[in-house]
């Protein structure tokens, strides 16, 4: 466990919280996203909200915002969600989804930079003590990227659901959040 919000490197490119602005980039890296085989989602591509709902979706609130990863170029090349639990007594805790990097993109460290602020999101928000997310158990870069930062695995949800013909497991993972006091 981070005794401190964990500090965000990264050596090319920046992250930020999306605006409705950039729903359109979103929208199709997302896409491109709940179509990859291996599935990293469950999300079908069909229920995908429209680019609407989406610019409404990529409001900022005090609960829930989404953090992208812009290369040099200032592209779209990764994203990821951060969203508190909604009911009062709940509210102590926070998840992470929808993590995703470019394929072109991958080894550079957009997915740790892009969770490392998430999670320096939560340590930031008086309240939250924990954050939780799932995983397909069998995106191991993605676990192993998890881990790494502090996350551990308390159970798996066992054929979480299927995709072309295949079932697909979920870690559920946990990581507390020690907010200094
Ligand atoms: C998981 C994912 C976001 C990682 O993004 P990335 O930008 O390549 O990750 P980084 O370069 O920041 O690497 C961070 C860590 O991830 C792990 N990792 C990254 N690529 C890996 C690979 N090919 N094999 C094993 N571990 C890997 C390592 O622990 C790495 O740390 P290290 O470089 O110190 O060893 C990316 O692979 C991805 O988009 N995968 C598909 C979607 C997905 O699985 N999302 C998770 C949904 S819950």
């Amino acid at each position: 466990m981070h005794a401190r919000p964990p500090t965000v490197r990264l050596a090319q490119g920046s992250i930020r919280v999306l605006t409705p602005d950039d729903a359109e980039p979103y929208r199709a890296l997302r896409m491109r996203a709940l179509y990859e085989q291996p599935p990293a989602f469950g999300a079908l591509p069909e229920d995908e909200p429209g680019l609407a709902e989406t610019r409404e979706r990529l409001r900022e609130s005090l609960d829930r915002c989404y953090f992208g990863a812009f290369n040099d170029g200032c592209e779209l090349v990764g994203i990821v969600r951060f969203s508190r639990y909604s009911a009062a007594n709940e509210k102590h805790r926070a998840y992470l989804a929808g993590l995703y990097v470019w394929p072109d993109c991958r080894g550079k460290g957009f997915g740790r930079a892009l969770v490392q602020r998430a999670l320096r999101r939560a340590y930031n928000t008086p309240g939250i003590r924990r954050v939780n997310l799932t995983v397909v158990t069998t995106q191991d870069a993605a676990v192993r990227l998890y881990i790494s930062v502090g996350f551990r695995i308390y159970g798996t949800d066992l054929q979480a659901f299927s995709s072309h013909g295949v079932l697909y497991d979920e870690h559920l993972m946990t990581m507390p959040v020690e907010t200094a006091t």
